[in-house]
C-alpha cells in the first residue's frame, strides 16, 4: 500500500455511538485526531454525533458517522475499504462494541455463547483483521476493550466471562505476532463503569439470580469508574504501547494473586462479589 499523504492521524471507534465509547471518541478528537465512528444505528450515531460535534467544533477535526455491523465479516470489510478510499489511512483502531450478560452457568445456552461471541471477540478479529494492511502503513495501533471478566470469572456472568477471555487471549496473541509489523495491540481490563442504567441493565436476564448478580459487574464491591478515565487509559495505550491494562489499579493485584495461588484467588473473589443487598 502506498502511504497516505494526509498527516492527520486517524482513529476508529467501533461502540462509539453510546457509553464508553463517546469517551474515547471525544479523548481521540482532544489528542489531535480525525475519528470514524461505527455503530449499526444511524439515529443513535446522529444523536451522539450531536454531543460530539462540541468537541469537533473546538478542535477542528473531522469526525465520520459509519452505520455496519462488525460481527459480520463483509460489513466489517466493507467499513475499512471505505475508510482507506475516503481518508487514505488508519492510526488507531479502538474495537470497543462488546455485549455483557447476566446468568449461571447451567442455563447458559449455544446460542448465547455465540452471540456474546459474536459480539466481543469477532468483532474485534474481524476489525482488526480488515484494517490490518493500514496499521501496517501507519505504524499503528490496536486497542482492544475487555473487562475485568477477562481475567477473572465472577459468578452469575453468563457467558460474559468465556467471551471476553477469548478476546484477552486474541489479543496477546495478535500483539505478538504483529510486533514484527510495526502494529502494536493493547487490551483494557475495566471494572464496571459509571453510566445512567447502571443497576437497571439486566432487570430481565437471570431471574434465578441473587440480587447482586444484576449489579454492574455482578455486584463486585467496586465504585464505577469515571468512563472518561478509561478513555485517558486508552490514549495511554497508544501512546506508550502499553500492552495490557487493569483498572481500577488495585484490582491488578487481586488478579496477580488469583493467577498465583487460585484458592486464595476464589476466596477473594467471593468476598469481593457477596453481600451487596443480595442473600447470595
Ligand atoms: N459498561 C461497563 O460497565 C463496562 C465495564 C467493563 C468493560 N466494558 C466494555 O466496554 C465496552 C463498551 O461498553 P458499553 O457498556 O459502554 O457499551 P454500550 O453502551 O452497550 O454501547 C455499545 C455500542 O456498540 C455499538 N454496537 C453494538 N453491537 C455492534 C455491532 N455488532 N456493530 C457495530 N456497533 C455495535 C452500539 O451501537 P448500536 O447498538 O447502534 O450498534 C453502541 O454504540 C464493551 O466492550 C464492554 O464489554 C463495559
Amino acid at each position: 500500500m502506498e502511504p497516505s499523504e494526509s498527516k492527520t492521524p486517524i482513529a476508529l471507534v467501533t461502540g462509539g455511538s453510546a457509553g464508553l465509547g463517546i469517551e474515547i471518541v471525544l479523548a481521540m478528537l482532544g489528542a489531535g485526531y480525525d475519528v470514524a465512528i461505527v455503530g449499526r444505528n444511524q439515529d443513535r450515531l446522529q444523536q451522539a454525533s450531536e454531543r460530539i460535534d462540541i468537541a469537533v467544533q473546538s478542535s477542528g477535526r473531522r469526525v465520520k458517522l459509519v452505520v455496519g455491523d462488525v460481527s459480520d465479516k463483509d460489513s466489517a470489510d466493507r467499513m475499512f475499504a471505505d475508510l482507506q478510499a475516503d481518508w487514505g489511512r488508519l492510526d488507531v483502531l479502538v474495537n470497543c462494541v462488546g455485549l455483557s450478560d447476566r446468568g449461571r452457568v447451567e442455563d447458559l445456552t449455544g446460542a448465547r455463547v455465540n452471540e456474546l461471541i459474536d459480539a466481543n471477540v469477532l468483532s474485534a478479529l474481524y476489525c482488526s483483521q480488515a484494517a490490518l494492511p493500514m496499521l501496517r502503513a501507519s505504524g499503528g495501533v490496536v486497542v482492544n476493550i475487555g473487562s475485568l471478566s477477562s481475567k477473572v470469572g465472577a459468578r452469575y456472568l453468563g457467558g460474559y466471562s468465556l467471551a471476553k477471555h477469548a478476546l484477552a487471549g486474541l489479543s496477546q496473541q495478535m500483539r505478538l505476532e504483529w510486533r514484527e509489523y510495526g502494529v502494536h495491540v493493547a487490551l483494557i481490563n475495566p471494572g464496571p463503569i459509571q453510566r445512567p442504567d447502571a443497576g437497571v441493565r439486566y432487570t430481565s436476564q437471570g431471574t434465578n439470580l441473587p440480587e447482586s448478580a444484576r449489579l454492574p459487574a455482578g455486584g463486585a464491591k467496586l465504585s464505577g469508574l469515571p468512563p472518561e478515565r478509561v478513555a485517558a487509559a486508552v490514549l495511554m495505550c497508544v501512546q506508550r504501547r502499553y500492552p495490557d491494562l487493569i483498572l481500577p489499579r488495585h484490582m491488578r493485584l487481586m488478579v496477580a494473586i488469583g493467577h498465583a495461588a487460585p484458592r486464595i484467588g476464589d476466596w477473594l473473589l467471593l468476598k469481593f462479589t457477596s453481600n451487596r443487598g443480595s442473600k447470595d
